[in-house]
């Protein structure tokens, strides 16, 4: 029986290749160069598996011209490149690495809240620009992030680690909104209270939002939430692009609809709206929320993992498909 050939899309820890190695024929992409639609079809023809970066487009074209295909690992936890659908009827099974990024990725979400309500960045380029002439009462006087409500749109894993870190460390009180509510023992212990979205988005003082995009999540907050807000919030998007209308948001922050934004995540990245790249009250960040060298190591492993587990094994470790394709 010849080993499994597998595709590894971007370029990845030198220790995780070696281990995929042990188990199969890998090609990579050790020079990282983003492959068109075109090139990743022609690499990933005879493969039975890619180890995917949330990036490729895994539909239904794709996988009748990779008949050969049958997993394909993303080492992020969000998966909205998978046609999870197509995938199934193609036989093919998906998986995603979640959890071991979380408490990073909470850590971040954090770090964004805190610098866009102290306005970190904005007034860091004040300082390099030489223009801190004197001091003033007034100097980038931000917004209270202690005691203030924090109101946390998608109350997953991340949004439950998010939601203790403001309600044990900086004593806000925190309100959520999610497609279902979390049980009352797990409210407790995030000390989190479920709002619809509209009273969420009129009380908080600052709206973070950790919602997976889909078709019904895309937009969630365009000009009529944005209208809803407060004049004082901040809005801070570690969630995906397209879950934030970019150009509405935008307007919004030119005309002081809302105090400021933090954006980890954008429409059409790594392309950045000029019109969010033109404000000043947005600190924007090149999605890096899950950005430690630990966590990206362990996502990685995961993948592997995944196709070990289900190439070699026949059981993923964090499968997104198995029960439909067990039908
Ligand atoms: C994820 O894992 O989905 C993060 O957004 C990193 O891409």
């Amino acid at each position: 029986m010849p080993r499994p050939r597998i595709l590894v899309t971007r370029a990845i820890f030198p220790e995780v290749a070696q281990r995929l190695s042990e188990y199969f024929d890998v090609e990579s992409n050790t020079d990282d160069a983003p492959w068109n639609r075109e090139e990743l079809l022609r690499r990933l023809h005879g493969k039975n598996g890619a180890l995917t970066f949330g990036l490729e487009r895994i539909d239904a074209d794709l996988l009748t011209q990779c008949p050969t295909l049958m997993v394909c690992a993303n080492m992020t936890v969000g998966y909205n490149n998978f046609d999870l659908t197509a995938m199934t009827a193609a036989g093919v099974l998906g998986t995603n690495a979640p959890d071991v990024l979380t408490e990073t990725t909470a850590d971040f979400g954090f770090a964004l809240l805190m610098a866009t309500a102290r306005r970190v960045t904005e007034s860091e380029h004040f300082l390099r620009a030489g223009q801190w002439k004197h001091w003033h009462f007034e100097m980038f006087s931000g917004a209270e992030v202690h005691g203030s409500t924090l109101g946390i749109i998608g109350m997953g894993r991340i949004g439950q680690a998010i939601a203790r870190r403001a309600a044990f460390g900086f004593g806000m009180p925190v309100i959520y909104h999610n497609r279902s509510r979390l049980d009352a023992a797990l409210e407790a212990d995030c000390r989190a209270r479920y709002v619809g979205k509209d009273e969420l988005l009129k009380t908080a003082d600052h709206v973070l939002l950790v919602v997976p995009y889909s078709a019904a999540s895309h937009h969630t907050i365009g000009a009529p939430e944005l209208a809803l807000m407060k004049p004082t919030a901040t809005l801070i998007n570690i969630a995906r692009g397209g879950i934030v209308d970019d150009v509405a948001l935008a307007a919004a922050l030119r005309a002081n609809r809302i105090a400021a934004a933090g954006l980890d995540v954008f429409e059409g990245e790594p392309t950045v709206h000029p019109d969010l790249l033109a404000c000043s009250n947005v600190v924007l960040t090149p999605h890096i929320a899950s950005a430690t060298a630990g966590t990206r190591r362990a996502m990685a492993m995961l993948a592997v993992d995944n196709l070990i587990g289900y190439l070699v094994h026949g059981k993923a470790v964090t499968p997104l498909n198995a029960a439909e394709l067990a039908k």
